[in-house]
């Protein structure tokens, strides 16, 4: 590991702490122009064999390209090999062949591969249909060991994992396995999204007094919230929320207090507001150390 080299978006210093004693930390800046245009700078010599690029594309349209021109100057200066470490990977949700909507999965990873990123690596990309989409290896750690270790110092080793919707049962059932519950049955919600909201149609499966509900992106929040009702009305009377990536857009995710939640747990895979650190209930789990497992 010694001849990588790190460089760390503004946001990711914690992020970044697990790696910093293999890589080498470098310098550089992203300014901008006065009408806008990003620009790079990078303090130089460094070793360009293997540069690491760390951060998440959110907020998504100017990381994105921040990220790629980083990418960009890095292989020009004669980089042989970028990998970017990209904890929350913006625009995984748009992985649907639809005529007639952006399939911007597929986008995002030809901006990456173009500008010169060679692998990148994600924590819980939102489906395992998005790897096929990039044009180069994407590999996804999952952050199931580290939700069950919180899991079971909070108590909740035996509270019910459910899913809020169908493609979350993966991550679900990964959740159960490493609470040593392999194979047992994970209640999922059906969900419809439509232009005036998301629905959810049944509970399928088993209910429980004890709910440990687990999704990979908390956004605007009306995905969780429409489920807490659904399991509220098949009788939980505890609710704890779990999820990788807590954006946290607006204030509409707040009305998960006055729906029985009792506590949210998310990684730190993107820069979280002190509104959401200070909040007792609201407990930020790091997964820095997951990023190493792919390096
Ligand atoms: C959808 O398929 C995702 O897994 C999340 O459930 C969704 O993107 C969360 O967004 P929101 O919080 O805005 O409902």
């Amino acid at each position: 590991m010694a001849t990588m080299t790190l460089f760390t978006f503004p946001g990711f210093e914690t992020l970044a702490e697990p790696l910093d004693p293999y890589l080498q930390q470098r310098e550089f800046q992203i300014r901008r122009f006065a009408n806008g245009e990003i620009f790079v700078t990078i303090a130089t010599p460094f070793d360009l064999s293997h540069c690491i690029l760390l951060g998440s594309i959110t907020p998504p349209d100017e990381n994105l390209l921040s990220l790629a021109l980083l990418a960009h100057t890095l292989k020009k200066d004669g980089c042989k090999r970028i990998t970017a470490l990209i904890p929350y990977l913006a625009y995984s949700r748009q992985d649907k062949q639809k005529a007639g909507e952006s399939l911007a999965t597929a986008w995002t990873g030809s901006i990456l591969h173009a500008s010169g990123v060679d692998t990148v690596i994600t924590i819980d990309v939102h489906s395992e249909h998005d790897q096929a989409l990039y044009p180069m290896p994407l590999m996804s750690v999952s952050p199931a060991g580290v939700f069950a270790e919180a899991a079971r110092k909070f108590g909740l080793a035996d509270a019910t994992v459910v899913a809020p919707d169908h493609g979350a049962l993966q991550r679900c059932r990964a959740l159960n396995n490493a609470l040593g519950r392999a194979g047992v049955e994970v209640p999922y919600l059906s969900k419809r999204r439509d232009p005036s909201g998301v629905k959810h149609l049944e509970f399928c499966g088993q209910a429980a007094p004890r709910v440990l509900i687990l999704d990979d992106i908390l956004d605007t929040g009306a995905t969780l919230t429409s489920a807490c009702e659904m399991i509220l009305r098949n009788g939980a009377k505890e609710i704890v929320v779990m999820v990788t990536h807590g954006l946290f857009t607006g204030s509409d995710w707040a009305r998960l207090w006055s729906l029985g939640v009792s506590r949210i747990f998310c990684a730190d895979t993107v820069p979280l507001p002190g509104s959401i650190l200070e909040d007792p209930r609201i407990t930020v789990l790091p997964v820095g150390s997951l990023l190493r497992e792919g390096l």
